[in-house]
């Protein structure tokens, strides 16, 4: 049986209270914490660094999943391992060096993973399927919370799963962007395990209602 995990993005919580924020939502049932670092030069938007993920780790419990929207990658990496990341993945599109990028993540004792945006192609995979342990299918263009999920990203979704399956190893499938309780379901029937929402939990007074709503729709 499969495993679901929710992964609130901390994008939406209110940063003026991040750590009773993070402690709410472990509290309510996260699974993970999904930390977006967006650079302004990768991505249309600047958010937040190491500093940060340093600030609330001693406040969770849970795995810190560090999603780098920034370009070069590499240098961040050892910076957020030191702040307490558990998981980073990085878009193939902003490393010079893929499988050298995996591998330093790993190096520095996290677990590793390539994102692939609407337009990105999975064959980046093709010959680092050994080095990854998560891959995270974007349904959203990266840069902001609160966008509407891009369907195409089901079918996306579905060939990821076909990949790990036959890879025989253990890889985490994570789905990005728009994710809601109405559509969570189709993305899990499409072979999705892991769920970032941010806007869905964040934009809602009560997150325990929202994450129970949506393991309701994963039992179904
Ligand atoms: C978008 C980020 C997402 C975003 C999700 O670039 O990677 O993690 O915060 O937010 P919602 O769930 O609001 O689409
Ligand atoms: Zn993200």
């Amino acid at each position: 049986m499969t495993t679901f995990r929710i992964a609130p993005s901390i994008l939406s919580a209110d940063f003026a209270r991040l750590g009773e924020e993070v402690r709410n939502v472990v509290a309510s049932g996260a699974d993970i914490i999904h930390f977006d670092v967006m650079d302004n030069h990768y991505v249309p938007n600047l958010t937040i660094g190491p500093l940060v993920c340093q600030a609330i780790r001693p406040h969770v419990q849970v795995p810190i999943d560090v999603h780098l929207m920034v370009k070069p990658v590499d240098r961040l990496i050892p910076d957020f391992a030191k702040a307490g990341a558990n998981i980073i993945t990085f878009h193939p599109e902003a490393s010079e060096h893929i499988d050298r990028s995996l591998q330093l993540i790993r190096d520095n004792g996290c677990k590793a993973g390539l994102v692939f945006n609407p337009g990105t192609p999975l064959h980046f995979l093709d010959h680092v399927m050994d080095k990854i342990d998560m891959i995270l299918i974007m349904s959203v263009n990266p840069g902001f919370g609160g966008q509407s999920f891009i369907p195409e990203a089901l079918k996306k979704i579905a060939l990821a799963r076909r990949k790990i399956d036959e890879s025989g190893r253990d890889i985490l499938l994570e789905v990005d962007g728009g994710i809601k309780i109405d559509n969570i379901a189709a993305a899990a029937a499409a072979g999705a395990d892991t769920f970032v929402a941010g806007s869905a939990i964040f934009g809602q007074p009560d997150y325990k209602a929202v994450i129970d709503a949506m393991r309701a729709q994963l039992a179904k």
